[in-house]
């Protein structure tokens, strides 16, 4: 069986990996609709040897489509994903309009694949710092449950769309040329620069993306029973997120343990010789599918605690790559169209 697949935000960096990833994972397709906004009339994007016209979305747009990939932004989504449902696809939604909508399954597919049975839909790819993390952990909290995360994140340009990465660019050819670098898409220079992550803060100080690790791994993992923190740093790192994690577990998890546990894990590859100094990097991820786990040890201020870093491609398994996993899913357990239809609007 083959599927007519749309993708939403095709001209965005998600939507150019999404392309890629249906290319090279040679998805069961029987047709695909590239669409974008007005701005991308006219545009062509080559897919298997052949150029297919970019549509700008319309009300007609979703006629005809199984599966719709969303990777437009949070308002594109809103404006329509529930078009699209009623038109008879899914749609799987890379944004964060509707993560924490409990009728709305949040999936990574390494953790919680069964979510997806009972979708409505709409189901959500969470954000990717999140994902990465929930890759990298949920093998450890399987054997001993985790209590506590501590959590520090280096986050890419990569995660603020294909300008924001061109624009890291373009500051450091400016800085280097001794002049003032150009801030359109970020608030403040990037280039030999970094700065807390520049989403909305709550009274409590934290920002949308620090949230988002707490809330959505909460409903990944099923359980509100671990607490979690984290502070979200934006680094001049084009493509490819880290990950400073510290874990706290009801009893000791011998960073041995661990290591052997995650070196069989699915999406995840131990990186480490410890010898050579040489750990994850994000010029190591991009483009990788893995996500890559290191210095994995003992926290040495707490009996409980285990320490880890990390490295993934935030385009990738950050974001196309799992949208692309969802829809395999759904194909693979004969539920691309859902049981129930979605209520809550
Ligand atoms: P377009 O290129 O036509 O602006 P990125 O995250 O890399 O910035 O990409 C954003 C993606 O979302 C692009 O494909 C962009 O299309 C698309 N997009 C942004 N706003 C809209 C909109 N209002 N309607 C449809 N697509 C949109």
């Amino acid at each position: 069986k083959a599927y007519r697949v749309g993708i939403l935000g095709a001209t965005g960096a998600v939507g150019n990996e999404l392309l890629e990833l249906l290319e090279s994972r040679n998805f069961p397709l029987a047709d695909l609709k590239l669409l974008a906004s007005e701005r991308s009339v006219g545009k062509n994007l080559p897919f298997k040897g052949e150029n297919i016209a970019i549509e700008a979305v319309n009300e007609n747009s979703f006629k005809n489509i199984d599966i719709l990939l969303a990777s437009a932004g949070s308002s594109t989504s809103k404006a329509w994903a529930h078009k699209a449902v009623d038109a008879g696809a899914v749609v799987i939604d890379n944004s964060s309009a509707f993560r924490m909508n409990p009728e709305v399954p949040l999936i990574v597919p390494e953790v919680n694949p069964d979510a997806a049975a009972n979708h409505k839909g709409i189901i959500a790819n969470p954000n990717c710092t999140t994902i990465l993390m929930a890759v990298a952990i949920y093998p450890l909290h399987k054997i001993k449950k985790i209590q506590r995360i501590v959590a520090a994140t280096y986050q890419s340009a990569s995660g603020a769309g294909a300008k924001a990465m061109a624009e890291v660019q373009a500051q450091a050819s400016a800085i280097l040329a001794g002049k003032k670098p150009p801030t359109e898409v970020f608030p403040y220079p990037l280039a030999f620069n970094l700065f807390p992550h520049n989403t909305p803060l709550n009274d409590m100080g934290y920002c949308e993306e620090e949230m988002k690790m707490v809330n959505e791994t909460q409903k990944i993992f099923g359980t509100q029973n671990i607490r979690i923190t984290a502070t979200c740093v934006r680094v001049p790192v084009l493509r490819a997120h880290s990950e400073a994690i510290n874990l706290e577990f009801a009893e000791p998890f011998s960073a041995n343990e661990a290591r052997e546990i995650l070196k069989k894990a699915p999406g995840v590859k131990v990186v480490e010789d410890w010898q050579a100094n040489y750990f994850p990097m994000p010029i190591d991820a991009t483009g990788r599918d893995e996500v890559l786990v290191g210095r994995i040890r003992q926290d040495i201020s707490h009996a409980c605690g285990l320490e880890l870093w990390l490295c993934g491609d935030q385009i990738r398994k950050g974001a196309a790559l799992n949208a692309i996993q969802i829809a395999e899913l759904l194909v693979e357990k004969n539920i691309v169209k859902p049981a129930n239809a979605l209520v809550s609007r």
